[in-house]
């Protein structure tokens, strides 16, 4: 994932502008210049090969899981090397002296990082800190009463979907369920809840990281505006405590366990994090169950079977495909040499159809055991906060949509975004 710089860039001039742009357009055509000439790492970015990235996990695999490249940072593809990476505390996401990984030498934020992703890009001590003081708002069992508003979000959606006949499952389903959640989470009043969807849109494209000029300028207008909201939601609740998760974590701003701008920037981070990634598990979900004969028609047969659907989706097609770690010392794992500071992709997606972990893993079958778990919530000490709930709402989807329309058939082509990290539908035209 995208890293973070310590504070939002202020205005930049236009040589700047120009030096973002230069880096950008050399960067990607350095890039397409390698993925022509086969570099696998290279093929992950650029199109057609990132609409499928599938084949290209499994040449990395081949060469037995690590891929080197020439755009400057390497790859592991098994699920035993990812799991040793994550797992590994000599490797971080912020170089070896403390400095985020796109930070020029002045020390000033950079606008290829334009949004702080709080937890995501911190390494201890302030990573253990932050992540102690939000974990019990995350504990399964306090998520349990999420339960309750996902159906209901989820029935009403149902309903309008139903009147029409036909729809789009992303728009209609996959989209708003998740959006609608978190901003009960954290207890956005319902005035502000279209700019709240409007920013979490925008935001949750820094994942991919910064593609031009124009979109870094977006990215810094829109987390700006984001944290005057999330400035006023924490005086307020101050004032007027909820069962909401900032009314919980102000308890922490208060006894002085995290400043006001750590827990501004923790509420936007579960906006970022929360959103698309669990559009893209419905949306992942839907097309396999459909496009693989009898899925659809067996999770129909019994909704019961939705949770093992989502933890096959998980394994299978991922809605997050890969991390990034760098290296805090020389290192060397299962035969692998990496170097101090040296960058590292985590291809969880790859992880998940690796035949030593998953036996015949490009077959979905919504009843799988899965002996081996899935790296598609990351692992060690960055492993998802929101796994449970991310799980909660895919399964209510799911069980919800097949107990309501179990004729569901898709009736157009399925497009897929084309990020290279974030892996769903765009567009998904279904009829009841
Ligand atoms: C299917 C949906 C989701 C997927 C696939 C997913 C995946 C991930 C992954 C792979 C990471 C770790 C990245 C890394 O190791 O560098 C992560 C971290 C995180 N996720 Fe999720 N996520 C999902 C849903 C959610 C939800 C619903 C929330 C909360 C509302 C959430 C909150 C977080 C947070 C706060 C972190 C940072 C944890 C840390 O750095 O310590 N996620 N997620």
């Amino acid at each position: 994932m995208a890293l973070r710089s310590p504070g939002s860039p202020g205005p930049t001039s236009l040589g700047e502008d120009l030096a973002l742009g230069g880096r950008i357009t050399a960067m990607r055509l350095g890039g397409l210049a390698l993925a022509l000439r086969g570099d696998p790492v290279a093929r992950l970015m650029h199109k057609p090969w990132r609409l499928d990235p599938y084949p290209t996990y499994a040449a990395i695999r081949a060469t037995g899981g690590l891929a080197r490249s020439r755009v400057g940072i390497s790859a592991v593809g098994t699920h035993a090397l990812c799991e040793q990476v994550l797992r590994d505390r000599r490797f971080g996401v912020r170089l070896a002296d403390g400095r985020p990984p796109f930070a020029p030498a002045d020390g000033e934020p950079s606008l290829l990082e334009p949004v702080d992703l709080s937890l995501l890009g911190l390494d201890p001590p302030d990573h253990s800190r932050l992540r102690r003081l939000a974990q019990p708002t995350f504990a399964p069992r306090r998520l349990e009463q999420y339960r309750g508003v996902a159906e209901e979000i989820t029935a009403g959606l149902l309903d309008d979907a139903a009147a029409r006949g036909r729809f789009d499952l992303v728009a209609d389903l996959a989209a708003p369920l998740p959006i609608t959640v978190i901003a009960r989470l954290l207890g956005i009043p319902s005035v502000d809840a279209d700019r709240f969807a409007r920013w979490g849109r925008a935001l949750g494209t820094s994942l991919d990281g910064v593609r031009s000029v124009a979109h870094a300028h977006e990215l810094a207008r829109t987390t700006a505006e984001a944290r005057v909201l999330f400035t006023e939601l924490v005086e307020r609740r101050r004032a007027d405590p909820g069962e909401d998760v900032v009314s919980q974590l102000v308890g922490a701003l208060d006894a002085g366990q995290m400043s006001l701008d750590e827990l501004v920037t923790l509420a936007q981070l579960l906006l970022v994090a929360g959103f698309e990634t669990t559009t893209n598990l419905v949306g992942n979900a839907v097309r396999a169950l459909q496009s693989t004969p009898g899925q659809w028609e067996a999770l129909a047969a019994d909704p019961s079977l939705a949770p093992g659907a989502v933890e096959e989706t998980l394994r299978y097609d991922p809605p997050v495909q890969l991390t990034a770690r760098i290296a805090h010392e020389d290192t060397e794992l299962g035969g692998v040499e990496f170097r101090r500071n040296w960058g590292v992709l985590v291809l969880v997606a790859a992880a998940g159809r690796d035949p030593e972990a998953h036996p015949d893993p490009d077959r979905f079958d919504l009843r799988r055991v899965q002996t081996t778990p899935h790296l598609a919530f990351s692992g060690g000490a960055h492993y998802c906060l929101g796994a449970a709930l991310a799980r909660l709402e895919g399964e209510v989807a799911l069980r919800m949509l097949a107990q309501r329309m179990p004729g569901l058939r898709t009736t157009g082509r399925v497009v897929g975004k084309t990020a290279t990290i974030l892996r769903g539908p765009r567009r998904f035209p279904v009829a009841a």
